[in-house]
């Protein structure tokens, strides 16, 4: 993306002083002049935008699962079979295409058999996060979890404490139809073993999972391994599983954490090294954003000035480059024949330190503002304009967590601004993504002279500051039923500027627009249990079009979904 193409770059001086507290008479200005364009490319096309950029994680970590996820079919919070009914339907509301699921660290201590059959003779195992697990939400539950939000599991396995016999076993117990299995032999055909047991489990159908994850973070809490090592393993894990449909399941290899190109290079060569057929669909990646220019996973998620605001950001859009370096690291290494292998970006979101926890067993949890949705729209729009790169993504986590959507507590409840921006980017869902240029003077990063910190749970590193934050990005898309019709989809991260953009389609003139818009005048703007409705979008002000074009001002720290419909 270019930030600027017309306007010679300029720094907005946006810098330490930046206000906390904007009035609200801010967003009654009016536009002066443009002081920005967007050059919508029909003609130049990146690629489907797979719906599944859209997913979400949950694992056994402080109030994710339990409190979060599962209140128990005994509770007296609404739920359907234990699922608390709130998270249903949120996660419906943004028609979340898959939920991953154990985990996280979570994922390479867990033993799925460990949360099968009645729920009173379930084993209570110590796991990770320094809890005890009392396996009441194992992997049925987590299924109807799925089934009742309409979503795709995505299983994470065990790869560190579990053999690769426990991987396809778990693969054939979610798989394996009912009924009689021919046996593809001279032995006749007969039921099969652990489709029985899921039957009598009370799930006779399969779960049908064909996104599995072969480990997570192997570099770090799944093992401490290196990439030869995890390359061996990986194979070893996937040279055979059981088979039922006719398109084989998708194998997602650990990548690396953060923008370690160094993992990703030496995983494919190593994966390779070895002449049978690969069979890997994706590259997992992990990048989170600290709350701290300094260290990993520190900062408060409420408390912060003008100058933490845009470093955050900065940091965020970093996400763009993790994007294109594994990219271009994966065709280094890939192998002739083999089909391209895709970008999983399988955790994702702003990571605070504590204090704003729910409470001292919410390990992880944290609010979530403004400042994270501006974060949400920043790193979705990189998904967009990678549409040809990146099939899957996740962020970390759906509920009571890192840049969660939602926040609940027993009976209370509520959605975060990011929620708010997964609905708002809905119409990308499926569409065509194609480039748009977006010239607006940039920010200057205020902060921008430590290296940044990366990394997950157990491991960290670093990255070279970044100077600069677009002044405006964003991505662009044509809807797949009416080539008419587009979307477009805008962070504008000043915190007290509104930018004026005169939009245009190439070749195209605009007839007509509508749109939403997050903006509040506080950047800390957030809902909690006593306020859930305090941030929502509203409906943009827009102008008419002249001469095909449109312009539109974007309030201060909003993110906006444009409808454009061509003549
Ligand atoms: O999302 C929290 C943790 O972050 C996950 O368990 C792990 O994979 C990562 O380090």
């Amino acid at each position: 993306m270019k930030i600027t193409r017309r306007s010679a770059l300029k720094s907005s001086a946006l810098a330490a002083t930046a206000l906390a507290l904007r009035g609200s008479h801010l967003f009654s200005q009016a536009a002066t002049g443009v002081d920005a364009h967007i050059d919508i490319l029909p003609s130049e096309p990146i690629g489907t935008i797979s719906p599944e950029i859209y997913g979400h994680f949950i694992e056994h970590l402080g109030g994710v699962i339990y409190d979060g996820v599962w209140v128990g079919p005994d509770s007296k919070i609404a739920n359907t079979n234990g699922i608390r009914q709130s998270f249903i339907d949120t996660m419906k509301a943004v028609q979340a295409p898959l939920l991953r699921w154990p985990g996280g660290c979570f994922a390479d201590s867990y033993d799925w058999r460990d949360g099968l059959g009645a729920a009173d003779k379930r084993p209570a195992r110590t796991a990770f996060w320094g809890q005890q697990d009392s396996n009441r939400y194992g992997l049925h539950e987590f299924m109807h979890t799925c089934r009742a939000i309409g979503c795709k599991p995505y299983l994470a396995s065990n790869m560190r404490s579990l053999p690769a016999r426990d991987f396809y076993q778990e693969i054939e117990y979610c798989n394996a139809p009912s009924g009689k299995v021919p046996s593809n032999s001279a032995a006749p055909a007969m039921p099969n073993s652990l489709a029985l047991a899921r039957g009598a489990n009370g799930d006779v159908e399969p779960f049908n999972v064909d996104l599995w994850g072969v480990g997570n973070e192997s570099w770090g809490c799944g093992g401490n391994l290196v990439p030869e090592e995890y390359a061996a393993m990986f194979r070893r894990f996937t040279a055979w599983t059981p088979s039922y449909q006719p398109n084989p399941l998708r194998f997602v290899a650990v990548g690396p954490n953060g923008d370690d190109v160094d993992w990703t290079r030496r995983l494919f060569k190593s994966l390779f090294s070895n002449s049978e057929r690969r069979h890997i669909f994706g590259l997992s990646v992990h990048y989170y954003t600290s709350g701290s220019p300094t260290a990993f996973a520190e900062g408060d998620a409420l408390n912060f000035n003008g100058d933490d605001f845009y470093d955050l950001l900065t940091r965020a859009s970093i996400m763009e480059r993790v994007v294109t370096d594994h990219w271009e690291a994966m065709g280094q290494t890939a192998e002739a024949g083999q089909p391209r292998v895709k970008l999983v970006v399988d955790e994702w979101g702003a990571w605070y330190g504590k204090g704003t926890a729910l409470g001292p067993n919410y390990n992880l949890s944290q609010q979530s503002t403004m400042r994270d949705a501006l974060l949400t729209g920043i790193t979705l729009d990189i998904f967009q304009r990678h549409a040809d790169k990146v099939a899957v993504a996740a962020v970390a986590q759906s509920i009571n967590c890192i840049h969660s959507l939602m926040l609940a507590q027993e009976d209370k409840f509520t959605v975060t601004p990011t929620f708010h921006v997964f609905q708002m980017y809905l119409p990308h869902r499926g569409a065509q993504a194609v480039r748009a240029e977006f010239s607006a003077p940039a920010i200057r990063n205020p902060l921008a002279n430590a290296p940044i910190p990366v990394g997950g749970n157990s491991y960290t590193g670093s990255l070279e500051a970044v100077k600069l934050l677009a002044g405006l990005s964003g991505s662009a898309s044509i809807s797949p039923a009416n080539p008419k019709q587009f979307t477009l989809t805008v962070v504008n991260p000043h915190i007290d500027q509104p930018v004026t953009a005169e939009i245009a389609v190439a070749g195209a003139a605009i007839a007509s627009s509508t749109g939403t818009v997050l903006a509040e005048p506080d950047m800390h703007a957030h809902n909690d249990f006593a306020h859930p409705n305090a941030v929502h979008p509203n409906t943009a002000i827009m102008t008419s079009p002249a001469g095909g074009r449109l312009t539109h001002t974007f309030p201060p720290a909003s993110v906006t979904t444009l409808q454009l419909t061509l003549v």
